[in-house]
């Protein structure tokens, strides 16, 4: 039943997504409705955010005309098991499969991972963005896109650290080579609406998540037992963060629709490939243990794609 979409929806409203005014120099206000936000829902809307709202259009428009092509066009830039960004129309969930095509990209166009998964292995090698052809523009727009959310992603950082009573750049370090992405969603119109997911429930494995979609709307959040639609806003971005459970990872999932196809677009911050994931010593003690395994981030995102590895033993997110 969990992968079915009508279960638990919440009408709009009451209960909506905070929507945080970014505008202006970071101060009190902003880290602090930025903290509640975060240890109350694990989500929320930015608006006033920075990004260039003529760049938001033009991304979601060469997107659509890269994923308007015929299939062959598509494969040509597709992600495989060496390079594990690229086109990709088998997408899965939990092992089911999303009504979605997606293209990743990387934000520094190449960066380093391990060779293999293996704890032992110590080599690592080099992935790039097999970039398409065609749209001309794609690359270029994709790459300034990129940029600019890229700054409002440290720019919330900062203000999360604040948030948590460290200093502001506590964090920035761990994002020297990052292996950060972002993903271009594409959902078409689906005949079975009902039956089925654009994507299925999940929590994001990521630091943080800057998610853009179009005015179609279909992104929902849990909270306290049920689905709440996050209201479309093709100006505002999304932001969705952990951290040890003081600020909670919110499941979330999309639904389709059967008459319009629907785009989003996210950013996934992560760090360079030889960062352990585990919390910071000054958030955890005797009483606020860490509550997850640490595990080496590098390691876990070789296995993407991997079929001849398990993926380390990092439970309920997807990749
Ligand atoms: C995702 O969570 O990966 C996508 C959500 C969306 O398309 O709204
Ligand atoms: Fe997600």
């Amino acid at each position: 039943m969990e992968n079915r979409p009508n279960v638990n929806v919440a009408a709009i409203g009451p209960e909506e997504v905070p929507v945080i005014d970014l505008s202006g120099d970071i101060d009190e206000r902003i880290v602090e409705e930025v903290g509640n936000a975060c240890k109350e829902w694990g989500f929320f809307q930015v608006i006033n955010h920075g990004v260039p709202l003529h760049l938001l259009e033009a991304m979601k428009e060469t997107s659509k005309e890269f994923f308007d092509q015929p299939m062959d066009e598509k494969k040509a830039a597709k992600r495989d098991e060496v390079n594990p960004v690229g086109y990709h129309d088998g997408e899965h969930t939990k092992n089911v499969r999303d009504w979605k095509e997606v293209y990743d990209f990387l934000i520094d166009d190449s960066t380093l991972i391990p060779a293999s998964p293996d704890p032992d292995c110590q080599e690592l090698r080099t992935i790039t963005n097999p970039w398409p052809e065609n749209p001309s523009q794609f690359r270029v727009v994709c790459q300034e896109y990129a940029r600019e959310m890229e700054k409002l992603a440290f720019k919330l950082m900062e203000i999360i650290c604040l948030s948590l009573g460290l200093p502001g750049g506590r964090l920035k370090g761990y994002f020297e080579e990052q292996t950060s992405f972002l993903r271009i969603n594409h959902y078409p119109p689906c005949p079975f609406s009902d039956l089925t997911l654009g994507c299925g429930r999940h929590k994001d494995f990521d630091f943080l998540t800057v998610l853009a979609q179009d005015d179609v709307g279909g992104l929902e959040v849990k909270r306290n037992g049920k689905w709440v639609p996050v209201k479309p806003d093709p100006t505002a971005l999304i932001i969705n963060v952990w951290s040890n459970e003081r600020y909670k990872s919110a499941e979330h999932r999309a639904v389709v629709n059967g008459e319009k196809e629907r785009y989003s677009i996210a950013l996934f911050l992560v760090p360079s490939h030889h960062v352990m994931v585990k919390p910071l010593e000054e958030l955890v003690s005797e009483e606020d243990p860490p509550k997850y395994l640490p595990y080496n981030w590098g390691k876990f995102y070789a296995t993407r794609n991997r079929s001849d590895y398990k993926k380390q033993n990092v439970d309920n997110i997807q990749i």
